[in-house]
């Protein structure tokens, strides 16, 4: 992601992240076992971690040092570690020797009280009192627990002590409550401090996005309305809610992926070139092109928006039921499990460009990718073949699986005539890297412990994609706009193919 002229060294090449101890609120929950440990695990075992680099969980649910340790021992062994392979014994005895555990209630004076004790300790024996306080726990505690640091003044810092916090999606679930707990939180913290993760920014593709455009001089001079027809972004999945129907009933597609997820693919895209690598510079770049997303009116919800539920189904011989039979779902639920979108960048390089924008649970394949499509040629050369026969050239960015961009051509077919047919320019990532094993936070967690912000959410960008997503929110919670349906193993509602088809253009294909 870097290259020789940008200020910062090639995550490669660089040494451990500084000494730090690592607090990971919410110690005993799943996504410490699922994806923090397994990350730490990788940066252990590739030597990014200082030595004195530590871990402390904790949590209300009781335990000692020793027994935390056995704790996330057998989770790595249910939880795959990168590939599923078993971890290595050295790493993985490196790692525990760091790791450490604090009983306590996240709303008791106590708790933090400890906290503060064992920074004391670690400045009296090493120096320095680095802390990472990691938020693992359900949103509710967001808040509360940065206040409660903040009072016990956990987050002040000095020349041997930064403080840094770093806090989970979801952010809010609509614009008023994102806005009051980015005022909470800057209520104890500065925003330097604050580290607002978004997963998909820990993908090598979607960094690579930045790589392609602003790496090449083939691409930038092409990114704009005068030669882009359309972009379409897509995260389609085959998973169901399986046990999250509780989380995903109360939010829905649209809150669980559009103003976070898909709107960091749009802003990778759409976003001007920043001044410089820094990452306020490129969050300032995100932060205007998210802005410039036109917001909604109600007619314009009705028009440009489809919602859509799963319907039972089959997806590689497994048998889904009817969204509302789920586990912890409403039986009535009238929650989308599919969104599509038609949206507007409304600035000087994008304006009159449609964005479509799918996500959706239960569908036929899982597959993230960012398609531009350029315009057609101007004028009908080959007789034989109309210009209209073959598709206009497109760059597609495939950001999971199968990572890698193509670029589709038209080109002669073998013969005595002059006949053209669609052909793929390839590059996979694996032909040419060779990948370690990694959860993606890997790359996240290590930018925090250098303190490099780049790929995480400022405060403006989270509520710039609120505040699009919301006119949206307030027409369907009103009742507004009908939720289609489709069928669980399908490429989605038929309602979605006529929102794009209707300007002319198809979606890239699932099947
Ligand atoms: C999460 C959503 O943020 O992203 C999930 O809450 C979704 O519903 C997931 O499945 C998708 O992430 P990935 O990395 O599997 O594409």
């Amino acid at each position: 992601m870097t290259d020789a002229s940008s200020s910062k060294p090639a995550k490669d090449d660089s040494g451990p992240a500084p000494a730090s101890t690592l607090f990971i609120f919410g110690a005993s929950g799943d996504l410490t076992k699922r994806l923090v440990m397994p990350a730490l695990y990788n940066l252990a075992r590739e030597g990014a971690l200082d030595p004195a680099f530590q871990i402390v969980g904790v949590d209300i649910v009781p335990h000692t040092d020793e027994d935390y340790r056995t704790f996330l021992t057998e989770a790595a062994k249910e939880v795959a570690v990168g590939t599923g392979a078993t971890p290595n014994p050295t790493a993985w005895s490196w790692l525990m020797e760091r790791v450490h555990y604090i009983v306590g209630d996240f709303d008791s004076a106590e708790t933090y009280h400890k906290v503060r004790a064992w920074l004391d300790q670690r400045k009296t024996e090493t120096g320095q009192a680095n802390a990472v306080f990691y938020m693992a726990v359900t949103p509710r505690f967001f808040a509360s627990i940065a206040q409660k640091l903040g009072e016990n003044g956990l987050f002040e810092e000095s020349e041997n002590a930064f403080r840094r916090i770093v806090v989970e999606k979801p952010f809010g679930t609509d614009l008023a409550s994102a806005k009051a707990l980015n005022a909470h939180l800057l209520q104890s913290a500065s925003e330097h401090q604050i580290f607002r993760i978004d997963h998909f920014l820990g993908k090598e593709t979607v960094q690579n996005v930045m790589a392609m455009r602003f790496g090449n001089g083939i691409f930038e001079p092409l990114w704009n309305r005068n030669f882009i027809d359309h972009v379409q972004i897509t995260a389609a999945e085959t998973v169901t809610v399986e046990q999250r129907g509780k989380f995903y009933d109360a939010t829905g597609a649209l809150r669980d992926m559009v103003p976070n997820h898909m709107f960091q693919l749009l802003a990778m895209v759409a976003m001007e070139p920043p001044n410089s690598f820094d990452a306020d510079a490129i969050r300032t770049e995100k932060a205007k092109v998210i802005q410039a997303i036109g917001q909604m009116t109600p007619e314009e919800v009705e028009r440009d928006t489809v919602r859509a539920q799963y319907l039972a189904g089959n997806i590689g011989g497994r048998h889904v039921k009817n969204y509302p039979w789920e586990d912890n779902v409403a039986h009535d639920s009238r929650r989308e499990t599919y969104v599509a979108l038609k949206l507007n960048v409304d600035n000087w390089r994008w304006s009159g460009v449609p964005f479509y924008i799918r996500t959706g649970k239960a569908l036929a394949v899982r597959r993230t990718e960012i398609m531009i499509q350029f315009k057609r040629p101007p004028h009908r050369l080959f007789d034989e073949t109309p210009t209209d026969a073959v598709e206009p050239n497109a760059l597609v960015i495939r950001v999971q699986p199968n990572e890698g961009i193509s670029l589709r051509l038209a080109a002669k077919i073998p013969g005595r005539q002059v006949r053209l047919a669609e052909v793929d320019m390839d590059f996979r990532y694996s032909d040419y890297f060779k990948a370690e094993p990694s959860t993606g936070y890997e790359t996240l967690i290590y930018d925090c412990l250098t303190g490099d912000a780049t790929l995480f959410q400022r405060a403006d960008n989270i509520e710039a994609g609120w505040a699009v997503v919301q006119p949206i929110l307030d027409q369907w919670e009103a009742g507004q706009g009908e939720l289609h349906h489709y069928k669980a193993g399908s490429a989605g509602p038929a309602a979605a193919d006529r929102l794009i088809e209707r300007d002319g253009f198809n979606w890239l294909p699932l099947a």
